[in-house]
């Protein structure tokens, strides 16, 4: 039974995680390499208590359980007594190699989990003598809101091991788990490439991004449309995590990372948090859209707004369609996790049969 969990990597995810169980009264220990993220977690992970109890999203007493019942580590020794330890340390495939073969000795009962977005999970494991107790559970950002978890089955990632670590998801983190098979992307960044790259070809071709933001929004009923959200999410993240996986998939030309981007993130021009992307901002307020676009794509189509969100939603169906013919995982998880982790108002394949109900 899973009591006590170890997280590896005090940053953006791993202090998320910890908070997560913490908020569930499950004990953690939190492990990072260096002194000041771990710090930096420890003040985080108290002020998210504290604001969870204040919004009456747990009891006083559970924020102050969990402010007492979380150890910050300097030495992996730590973690030895630990029943699941989740790696969430920078995406680095040698770092991660190394740290699990690490941890995997001083916890020799343990199950093993990666948080990895882009690596596979059989080579994230490749270091470890058992890599039956070894498996992908990628939670969405911030982990605490999200209901969402993929849980990734590689190859030699034993079953009883899957369910034991799906009934802690379920029953102990009360989160949704989608079953994946160990594959690019996995279900949520797979599917939605196109999502990205398939309103830049539609703007080479002429369409405009607000206004094909907007139509995501108006005709789509998407919280936010492609330029917005990979303003947010950053477009040298975005482009990262489409070249990771266009290459992966042995370079199929719809997946092929875009110009326009690759001009943006040339320049600097990351989005939101750099203050230019798609869109330009000041003080944090959009102002309007970046000229560059233009420079990148002097797009002469005719296009019209609705059928280029047509093209962009049609794009994404047709790889939510291949991900369950491919066998990665079912027409039901296919759509949940879309609906979960982007907030769509339903699945891509829930779309495609709603358009065409015959
Ligand atoms: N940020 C997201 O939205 C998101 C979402 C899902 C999954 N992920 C994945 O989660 C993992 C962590 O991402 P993040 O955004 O939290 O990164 P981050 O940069 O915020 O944190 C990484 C932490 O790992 C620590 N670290 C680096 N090398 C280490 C080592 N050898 N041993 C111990 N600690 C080490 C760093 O000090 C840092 O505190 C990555 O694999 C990422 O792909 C991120």
């Amino acid at each position: 039974m899973i009591q006590k969990i170890g997280v590896l990597g005090a940053g953006t995810m791993g202090a998320g995680i910890a908070q997560l169980c913490l908020q569930k009264k499950i004990p953690v220990i939190l492990y990072d390499a260096c002194a000041e993220p771990l710090c930096a977690a420890a003040g985080r992970i108290k002020e998210g208590l504290l604001n969870a109890a204040a919004k009456n999203r747990i009891s006083q007493e559970s924020a102050e359980w969990g402010g007492q019942n979380v150890v910050y580590a300097k030495s992996l020794n730590e973690l030895s007594s630990c029943d699941l330890v989740v790696e969430a340390i920078i995406e680095d495939l040698p770092a991660k190699v190394k740290i699990l073969s690490e941890i995997e000795k001083l916890c020799p009962q343990a199950i093993l989990a990666t948080n990895t977005s882009s690596f596979l999970i059989s080579k994230v494991g490749e270091g470890l003598q058992n890599p039956g107790r070894f498996l992908g559970l990628h939670f969405f950002n911030p982990p605490v809101a999200m209901k969402l978890v993929e849980m990734i089955r590689a190859p030699k990632t034993d079953a009883d091991v899957f369910e034991e670590a799906k009934k802690f998801v379920e029953e102990s983190l009360q989160k949704t788990a989608v079953a994946v098979k160990d594959t690019p992307g996995f279900i949520v960044n797979r599917v939605m490439r196109p999502y990205y790259l398939e309103s830049q070809r539609a703007v080479l071709g002429g369409a405009g991004i607000s206004e094909l933001d907007l139509a995501a929004r108006m005709i789509g009923g998407v919280p936010m449309g492609p330029f917005e959200l990979m303003d947010l999410i950053g477009l040298d993240i975005n482009l990262a995590i489409t070249k990771t996986i266009y290459e992966a998939l042995n370079c199929p030309e719809r997946l092929k990372p875009q110009p326009i981007q690759e001009h943006l993130v040339s320049l600097g021009h990351k989005g939101r948090k750099s203050g230019k992307g798609f869109y330009l901002y000041k003080d944090g307020k959009l102002i309007g859209e970046n000229p560059e676009v233009a420079v990148a794509a002097p797009g002469d189509g005719d296009f019209s707004d609705g059928e280029a969100w047509e093209m962009v939603i049609q794009a994404v169906i047709e790889e939510a369609e291949m991900v369950l013919k491919e066998g990665i995982a079912s027409r039901d998880d296919i759509d949940r996790a879309i609906k979960l982790a982007m907030n769509f108002p339903q699945g891509p394949l829930e779309w495609k049969k709603n358009a065409n109900p015959l």
